[in-house]
């Protein structure tokens, strides 16, 4: 059987997901080469949250032309970008969104006939997809909660790519959860675009007497705290708009859940925020960030953009305060990166890129100055 490798753009989403399909391959009899070198097949995840992320996943992509037996390039580039893609890279064999991926063996039996695929669909994954024991690590795992997102922030293209928002059902994340265990992993970390937005409605199709009532984000993590031999749970990304008291109080009160919250921010100037469609003002994070250090008392890491469309240097000045006030133990920061589909590309990206670079470089700096307890 040939050997397969992925290679991975981007997140932890994607990171699951492409464990996920060598779980898939691997059952199907592929080989998993621990490589580039010596794989026949080779699949490229790809992240589209940034122009610069596309451009390593092309380039990747290119570098490898007619050097391995089958060529595909999967995930959020490939529902971006496809037809261009297919126009563009004529030796590239699969090009398939994320909704697609469990198609994936099929496609690759077809590739091996000369087939060639283009699988842009949106549309729910089956669950299967995530039922292979195959894991990158030997202590933790990841679990999806969700995939898509509904939020519609104006930069984002995620809704775009990987959908609506859409829940698994908390049965499936249980049995995902439990089979870690079985295979000797406690520690999980759960993973949603927002995991606040998950709020299931339990059916009775769902083989539970309590048809109607609703799951949400909090419900769902005293059910998985309850599962005999988890020993460690987190989770990934909070939402400030929808972050509620509620999950403060059980982050405080259980011994399971990881005192450390992801809470992007992205910009401290109420103007911006608005502009982003987040949903929040610089008081209302503040506020939310209170309340974290007086329930919890954990740690807290954060995303930024610099130099969204009509930044002033008055704008970045309150993002830049908000960072020395919080003391993020980890901050990403990211030059803000125009996106196909979303809202704010229409608006002229009119922050140069000397600015944005020197900004961008201004926070580095100062988080890197935070991070190592030298402010
Ligand atoms: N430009 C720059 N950064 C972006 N992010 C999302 N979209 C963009 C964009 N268009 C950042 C946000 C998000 C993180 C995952 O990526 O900060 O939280
Ligand atoms: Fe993108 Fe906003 Fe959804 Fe996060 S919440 S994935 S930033 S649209």
């Amino acid at each position: 059987m040939p050997k397969v490798y992925i290679k991975t753009f981007g997140c932890q989403m994607n990171r699951r997901d492409s464990e996920a399909l060598l779980g898939l391959l691997q059952e199907e009899g592929y080989f998993l080469a621990s490589s580039l070198q010596g794989a026949d097949i080779v699949l490229v995840n790809t992240c589209s949250v940034r122009q610069h992320a596309e451009n390593r996943a092309l380039s990747f992509t290119a570098s490898l032309k007619n050097k391995v037996k089958i060529l595909g390039i999967i995930g959020c580039m490939a529902k971006a970008r496809g037809e261009e893609i297919a126009q563009k890279m004529p030796y590239v064999d699969i090009i398939c969104s994320p909704a697609k991926m469990a198609e994936i063996p099929r496609f690759l039996k077809e590739a091996g006939e000369g087939k060639k695929t283009l699988a842009l669909e949106d549309g729910t994954r089956p669950e299967e997809f995530y039922h292979s024991s195959f894991r990158f690590e030997k202590d933790r795992a990841q679990v999806v909660i969700s995939t898509g997102c509904s939020n519609y922030c104006t930069y984002c293209i995620v809704p775009y790519v990987r959908g609506p928002l859409r829940l698994r059902r908390p049965q499936d994340i249980i049995s995902e959860v439990k089979k870690n265990i079985d295979l000797g992993i406690r520690r999980i970390t759960l993973l949603g675009q927002n995991v606040n937005d998950y709020q299931y409605k339990l059916s009775a199709g769902d083989g539970s007497a309590l048809g109607g009532q609703i799951i949400d984000f909090v419900e769902l993590l005293r059910m998985i705290e309850k599962i005999e031999g988890i020993e460690e749970i987190n989770f990934v990304t909070s939402h400030p708009k929808n972050t509620s008291r509620e999950l403060f109080e059980l982050m405080a009160s259980s011994q399971k859940i990881k005192k450390h919250l992801h809470l992007p921010f992205q910009s401290g100037s109420d103007r911006i925020l608005k502009l982003m469609n987040r949903g929040y003002t610089k008081q209302d994070y503040l506020k939310l960030i209170d309340d974290y250090y007086c329930i919890v008392g954990g740690t807290l890491s954060t995303d930024v953009i610099v130099g969204f469309p009509t930044e002033t240097k008055k704008d970045f000045l309150e993002t830049k305060k908000i960072l020395e006030k919080v003391h993020f133990r980890y901050a990403y920061i990211f030059k803000y990166s125009p996106r196909p589909y979303t809202k704010a590309f229409s608006l002229k990206d009119d922050v140069p890129k000397e600015i944005k670079e020197k900004r961008h470089r201004e926070l580095l700096d100062l988080q890197k100055r935070i991070s190592t307890g030298k402010v």
